[in-house]
């Protein structure tokens, strides 16, 4: 499997490759059996219960098969997930998207501490996130819903960003938005986003 797609470098990859034609195989028998892969890890209906790793259900069509692209061309790096997304066809990756995205987005818990919530939300106006994210913090596009998703893991890919570790498509935009944060700062909006309803 590895080496039949491994001619796939990254330069092969234009959007024209991806043309994100909606996939009518989506909600298949054949994709939900290979999404159970998925969901050792990711849970049951895309809503992680594990530290660190992130809730794909309600995550944009374009988003997710974007980060799929880069964690198998390597340009996302990840332990856990790059040996699986080697292991992924173009069309895999179209109908992943797919059947991420249709599912219903993780419903926000109680906040236990507003006050820091309060904060976050002076952080999201001040720099801009909604702009890209979209009021309603569910994504667009390539861009990620934030809306719900685990906090921890909110923590620690806008560390990613800012150290560089992670290196998102789309032209820079989150570097250039996690570099100039403080701690305080991104532990603040993680709340929030986390929360956000
Ligand atoms: C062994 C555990 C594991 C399995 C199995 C797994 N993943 Fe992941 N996945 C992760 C981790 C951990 C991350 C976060 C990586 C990071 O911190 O950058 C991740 C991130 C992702 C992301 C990026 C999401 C985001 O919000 O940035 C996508 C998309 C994804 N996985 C899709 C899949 C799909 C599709 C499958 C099944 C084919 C799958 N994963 C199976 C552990 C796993
Ligand atoms: C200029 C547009 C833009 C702005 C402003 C912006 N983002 Fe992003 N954000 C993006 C894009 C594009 C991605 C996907 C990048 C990638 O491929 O890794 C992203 C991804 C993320 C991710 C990763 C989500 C995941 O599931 O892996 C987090 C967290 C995030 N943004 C938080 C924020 C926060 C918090 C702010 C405000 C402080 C913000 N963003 C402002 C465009 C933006």
């Amino acid at each position: 499997m590895r080496r039949q797609f491994s001619s796939y470098a990254i330069g092969a990859f234009s959007l024209a490759a991806l043309t994100f034609i909606p996939a009518q195989a989506a909600d298949n028998a054949a994709i939900k059996e290979k999404a159970s892969v998925c969901s050792g890890c990711h849970g049951e209906n895309g809503i992680s219960q594990t530290e660190n790793i992130p809730s794909l259900a309600g995550q944009p069509d374009q988003f997710i098969q974007w980060q799929l692209v880069f964690f198998r061309a390597g340009s996302r790096k990840n332990d856990q997930m790059q040996p699986i997304a080697e292991e992924i066809t173009n069309e895999d990756i179209r109908n992943f998207g797919a059947y991420f995205a249709q599912m219903a987005p993780p419903k926000a818990e109680e906040d236990k501490d507003p006050d820091l919530s309060k904060k976050g939300a002076q952080v999201a106006v001040g720099r801009r996130c909604a702009s890209c994210h979209t009021d309603s913090f569910a994504g667009t596009k390539a861009v990620a819903r934030l809306a719900g998703q685990r906090e921890e893991y909110l923590v620690k890919a806008l560390r990613d960003y800012k150290s560089s570790q992670r290196v998102g498509g789309g032209g820079a935009a989150m570097a250039d938005v996690a570099y100039h944060m403080s701690d305080e700062e991104i532990t603040a909006v993680s709340h929030y986003l986390a929360y956000f309803k």
